[in-house]
């Protein structure tokens, strides 16, 4: 449910961020602020800073920053709706219930009645596991090592031989027909009528982040066909938004996720204590998980079966995970097939030695290159060496790409100027700065020319501006008579500025800022802002020429983007002459500025 910005104000105001933090962190008052132990990474001397004025906290030490209600959901991993709720409880604000139509209120009131069958099957299966007629499933588990607790811990369970007694007790509970059959536990034919979907094999209830049952699997106990069977999609089990064992592996706190492909492997590795691993649903993996992972994560490493299939798997999925902005690391479990076999082989121990080793995605990409050339003919190796320059071009930071660059030209003794010169060549292309373009080149796959990083280039100017402009807010109507919000870049710069323009000359409260993002990542950006330290000249005219240049530095970088966006068409000569003019006037423009 979305709630009104005001609503979401309310809510905060009224939970003061010191109290809130201070439940979960010793914190010192030192000065204006109060200081602590960071929550968010290992630190012996506190770098986790609160303000009371502010009413935001600010990890100068790993940059984690924002309001209570970013401070709560990076603490218990809540999603935004589930903090606000959290608060509004804590502080009193009765949160707005919301109108529902009847056709609405229809389909709630179907899916409470989908979890609840879920949750009587999950039940059933979880009794008869522990009940004598579970018999063989438990010996099938444990003969797989899962000890007790952790077959409790997952709900692990049994269907048996015996017919459709599920259907039975469900009805016997007071659910329809239709509601038992759309859940996905039963399925229905003219000879049988509604009867058990599962049968005989051992059962992993799926969960969703809530921990509620959304779906089966069910294995087979032995050689069977197929060997997993599962519940079909229904309204509450999309199975490409959800993860196996997702559930536990966000409270993990290890801030990375290990990605693998079957129940069976993130069982074994929660029971090893490797709780931060999650698997995809049989189904391959998705945008949309791509994209919860990233909610909680940034750490990602994938932990596929070291055949063919899932070398295919990792590289697939990592296509994925780079366009949701996450980065892998690629598990080597050789000589053993998937992370279950590997931890019973050899243990928790040398399983978190291999995670320590994992290796940067880029050079297993690069090594699966490698394999579709024959490096001892020149002419391949030259068409390797295309290839490589072609992946480091795309590296949009400088420093990386040249790291990696140095690295690739020692691993593979090519010359290390003729390959910065090719990947010069592709980074050119990518960046969209080459005026002249180079043929015979495939265009670089992986970037869109929409999110190019080249909308950037002036972005520490823009957030240098905006945090200054936090310090001293009545600046901002001489800075507004230059530029307005549209000449900063989309997101939180463009945001931050329209509340600072549209109040200009009066300070604007961080925290509220700050709360009109709900994307976390978007949340830290916004707080640094208003935690960036300054390095200002103390001198009058020196500080009102540092605005001057901050000022045209950020009209260029609009300019540029706008002429960019607008090559080719007809206006665009004429808008280039005029915004050279006025870049020009700008140079000549007067700030006046307080010495410090
Ligand atoms: P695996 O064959 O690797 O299964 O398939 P596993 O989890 O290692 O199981 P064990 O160790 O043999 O018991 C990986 C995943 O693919 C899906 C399941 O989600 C499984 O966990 N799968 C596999 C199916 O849905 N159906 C199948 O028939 C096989
Ligand atoms: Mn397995």
């Amino acid at each position: 449910m979305y709630y009104p910005d005001e609503i979401v104000e309310q809510v905060r105001a009224s939970n003061d961020i010191v109290d809130v933090v201070g439940q979960y962190v010793k914190l010192k008052k030192q000065g204006a602020n109060y200081f602590g132990l960071c929550p968010f990474h290992n630190e012996k001397s506190p770098s986790f800073s609160v303000s009371p004025s502010k009413q935001i906290f600010y990890c100068f030490g790993c940059g984690a920053g924002g309001n209570v209600i970013t401070f709560l959901m990076k603490y218990e991993n809540y999603s935004f709706q589930e903090a606000l709720k959290a608060l509004a409880e804590r502080g009193g604000v009765a949160l707005p219930q919301m109108e529902y139509s009847a056709q609405m209120r229809a389909q709630i009131e179907r899916r409470n009645q989908l979890f609840a069958v879920n949750k009587e099957a999950a039940t059933y299966y979880y009794h008869l596991l522990r009940s004598p007629r579970g018999a063989a499933g438990m010996r099938y588990l444990t003969e797989r090592k899962l000890t007790p607790q952790t077959m409790s811990h997952f709900g692990l369970g049994y269907a048996d031989g015996s017919n459709s007694d599920l259907v039975r007790y469900l009805r016997g509970k007071g659910f329809a027909d239709d509601v038992i059959l759309e859940s996905g536990v039963a399925a229905h034919d003219e000879k049988r009528g509604l009867h058990d979907k599962f049968w005989n094999r051992v059962i992993y209830p799926i969960m969703d982040v809530e921990n509620r049952v959304i779906g089966f699997g069910g294995r087979v106990m032995g050689d069977g066909k197929p060997k997993y069977l599962n519940s079909p999609e229904t309204p509450i089990f999309d199975k490409g938004r959800n993860l196996y064992g997702l559930n536990f592996a966000r409270r993990s706190r290890k801030n990375q996720f290990i990605l693998c492909e079957g129940y069976m492997d993130v069982i074994s590795m929660h029971q090893a204590g490797f709780t931060q691993a999650v698997a995809s649903l049989g189904t391959s993996f998705t945008t949309g998980q791509a994209q919860i992972l990233k909610r909680y994560a940034k750490d990602i490493i994938l932990s596929y079966d070291s055949d063919e299939a899932g070398v295919k798997a990792a590289l697939r999925n990592n296509q994925v995970l780079r366009q949701a902005g996450l980065r892998a690391r690629v598990l080597n479990l050789k000589p053993h097939k998937d992370p279950d076999e590997f931890i019973k082989a050899e243990g928790a121990e040398a399983f978190q030695q291999r995670l320590d080793e994992a290796e940067n995605v880029f050079f297993f990409e690069l090594r699966q290159a490698e394999k579709r050339y024959h490096m001892q003919d020149p002419s391949e190796k030259t068409d390797f060496c295309r290839e490589a320059a072609r992946m480091l071009g795309q590296f949009p930071d400088e420093m990386e790409r040249e790291n990696y660059l140095r690295t690739v030209a020692q691993q593979y003794f090519i010359d290390e100027e003729a390959l910065r010169r090719m990947v010069g060549a592709y980074a050119q292309v990518e960046d969209g700065l080459g005026d002249i373009p180079i043929p015979d080149r495939p265009a670089p796959a992986g970037r869109t020319a929409k999110s190019a990083p080249d909308a950037d280039v002036s972005l520490p100017s823009q957030r240098y501006l905006l945090t200054w402009l936090a310090d001293e807010p009545e600046l901002i109507p001489q800075v507004a008579r230059y530029l307005t919000p549209a000449d900063f870049s989309e997101g939180v710069c463009r945001i931050a500025a329209e509340r600072f323009w549209a109040s200009p000359g009066t300070a604007s409260e961080p925290a509220q800022i700050i709360g009109l993002f709900t994307e976390e990542a978007e949340q830290q950006e916004a707080a640094a802002l208003f935690h960036a330290e300054l390095t200002l000249p103390n001198g009058r005219e020196e500080r009102e020429k540092a605005l001057r240049d901050i000022v045209y530095a950020v009209k260029k970088g609009s300019v540029e983007r706008e002429e960019k966006a607008e090559a080719g068409s007809p206006d665009a000569l004429k808008n280039i002459i005029r915004n050279k003019k006025s870049l020009e006037n700008l140079r000549k423009v007067h700030f006046s500025v307080r010495g410090a």
